[in-house]
């Protein structure tokens, strides 16, 4: 006697789900919640250009000294804030520059850490006017206009002496302000968080970077569309890395030359 049979097929679930997933993009719905899903966001930052590294692999551990350091939204976080500590400890940079103060609390952080003979400065747009010469986001505006940063961390701090605060448009400022002491050591981008930007304040901090200095951004992910973009961008150009753990990206001259 002989068997009815026909062949074994594997159910071909690529391509059902691709095809699945094709379906659902055409409904506008869908695709608005798709592509601001975290799956979605994982995704792109999987396919990022920019090597994701150990701060160890950075820095050397050093004892870190912290004060009045918990975060709230609009700061970094608790482990950002260690790393940015980490690399002032270890670096020791004199000139050292922040864009965007909001609160205070990372600036306070790295005059504690910094040397004794460091200065940092620091610029924020003034309360009293919001308006810029490169567009900012709306989602910037709620630090912008945040009453509470007002009071900044540094001020009367034992360290206050370390930091020049200054106050502008970081995309008309004139960045030579800042040179005072010589060309910056360290340079900390977290202003405002559009394209034009994190592009212009980058362009301005490379023109007073020290040779063997160094510069970290904040906000690098897909969440921060323009600040991702610019950064993989740049990463054509200079040898970024991501610090893993962070949404802070690195960039030491030293390996530029
Ligand atoms: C996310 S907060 C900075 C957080 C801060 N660096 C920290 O580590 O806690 C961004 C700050 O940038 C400021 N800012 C935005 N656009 C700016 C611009 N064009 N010039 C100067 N400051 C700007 C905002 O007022 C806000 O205080």
């Amino acid at each position: 006697m002989t068997s009815n049979v026909v062949e074994h097929k594997i159910f071909d679930h690529k391509r059902w789900k691709k095809q699945v997933l094709l379906k659902f993009l055409r409904k506008k719905s869908f695709r608005k919640r798709f592509f601001n899903s975290d799956f979605f966001f994982q995704q792109v930052m999987k396919k990022a250009p920019i090597r994701k590294v150990l701060l160890e692999s950075l820095v050397k551990p050093k004892r870190l000294v912290f004060e009045n350091f918990f975060s709230r939204n609009g700061n970094l976080s608790p482990y950002e804030v260690m790393a940015i500590c980490s690399i002032v400890a270890d670096r020791k940079p004199r000139c050292l520059l922040e864009v965007g103060t909001f609160d205070g609390n990372t600036t306070l952080q790295m005059a504690l850490n910094a040397p004794e003979d460091a200065l940092i400065h620091t610029i924020d747009l003034p309360s009293e006017n919001e308006m810029t010469a490169q567009p900012v986001l709306d989602s910037d505006l709620q630090f912008i206009r945040d009453e509470r940063k007002r009071q900044r961390k540094f001020e009367g701090s034992a360290v206050a002496n370390k930091v020049k605060q200054h106050f502008g448009d970081s995309t008309e400022y004139d960045f030579a302000k800042f040179t005072s002491m010589g060309p910056l050591d360290l340079i900390f981008i977290d202003g405002g968080h559009s394209y034009e930007c994190v592009a212009s304040d980058t362009k301005n901090a490379r023109k007073v970077l020290a040779k063997d200095g160094c510069i970290l951004w904040h906000d690098f992910t897909p969440h921060f569309g323009g600040v991702f973009q610019f950064l993989c961008e740049l990463s054509k150009e200079l040898p970024l890395v991501h610090v893993d753990g962070t949404n802070l990206v690195f960039y030491d001259a030293k390996n530029s030359e």
